[in-house]
């Protein structure tokens, strides 16, 4: 069983989609995750953004990993722990600028499809692209989508809470700035599948978004399941 989430930054994607994870016993892919590894790892070796080869061997040749559960989900850049690292906003630009290099994204979704496909119960990825272009023919898409005003709420408070706060409006800003380059790249835009199930969050709460995907999730397992 794949399920496909995708949708811009901040509509909940990776809450929500440890919590299917942990219900179904499937792999959790933090898909986002490997491209900031990727934009740290160009950040760390001073690269030129603009140099598109240095940046498509810099992702050729860093060993990303993604270890442990669900709810406590560690990445691994080249054997270190990059957990908290790559969470910070400059990484986040950083890979939203290295998701545009084609070869990288071949790189990855590669990755992406093979860790899919080997795990033996199945798994849910969230990203931008999985149910358009990592796994088209995925069991179950959903797209996940907030107002910008929402999204950057809920990225200031979680980043309040962490100490790293600058401001609303500066949140707001970097959120659009991410989006317009997530819809606007030319390779593997951020879209909506045909078949996806859209969810706008800005008005719900994580439980009854995460009841209404629960709700999806088993009705598909009924469907998919000889009787
Ligand atoms: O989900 P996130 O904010 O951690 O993702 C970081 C960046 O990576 C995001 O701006 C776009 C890019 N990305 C992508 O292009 N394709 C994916 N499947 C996942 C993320």
């Amino acid at each position: 069983m794949i399920i496909a989430i995708d949708g811009p930054s901040g509509a909940g994607k990776s809450t929500l989609g440890k919590m299917l994870a942990k219900n179904f016993n499937l792999l959790y892919l933090d898909t986002g995750a490997m491209y900031r590894a990727v934009g740290l790892a160009v950040l760390e070796t001073n690269a030129s953004f603009e140099d598109k080869a240095r940046v498509a061997a810099i992702a050729r040749n860093s060993k990303i990993e993604l270890v442990g559960e669900p709810e406590d989900l560690r990445i691994f850049l080249d054997g270190r722990n990059v957990s908290a690292e790559i969470r910070t906003n400059e990484v986040g630009q950083a890979a939203s600028i290295v998701s545009t290099v084609s070869e990288v994204r071949r790189i990855l979704v590669e990755h992406q499809r093979t860790l899919g496909q080997n795990s033996a119960t199945g798994a849910v990825l969230d990203g931008r692209d999985i149910g358009t272009v990592v796994f088209p023919n995925a069991d179950l898409k959903f797209f996940l989508t907030a107002k910008p005003e929402a999204r950057a709420v809920r990225r200031y408070t979680e980043d309040s809470e962490k100490g790293t706060a600058t401001t609303y409006e500066r949140t707001l800003a970097e959120i659009n700035q991410r989006d317009e380059r997530d819809v606007s790249r030319e390779d593997s835009p951020l879209q909506i599948a045909a078949d996806a199930v859209v969810i706008d969050t800005s008005e719900l709460n994580l439980t009854e978004v995460f009841e209404q995907m629960l709700g999806i999730t088993n009705e598909k397992i009924a469907q998919d399941t000889p009787v």
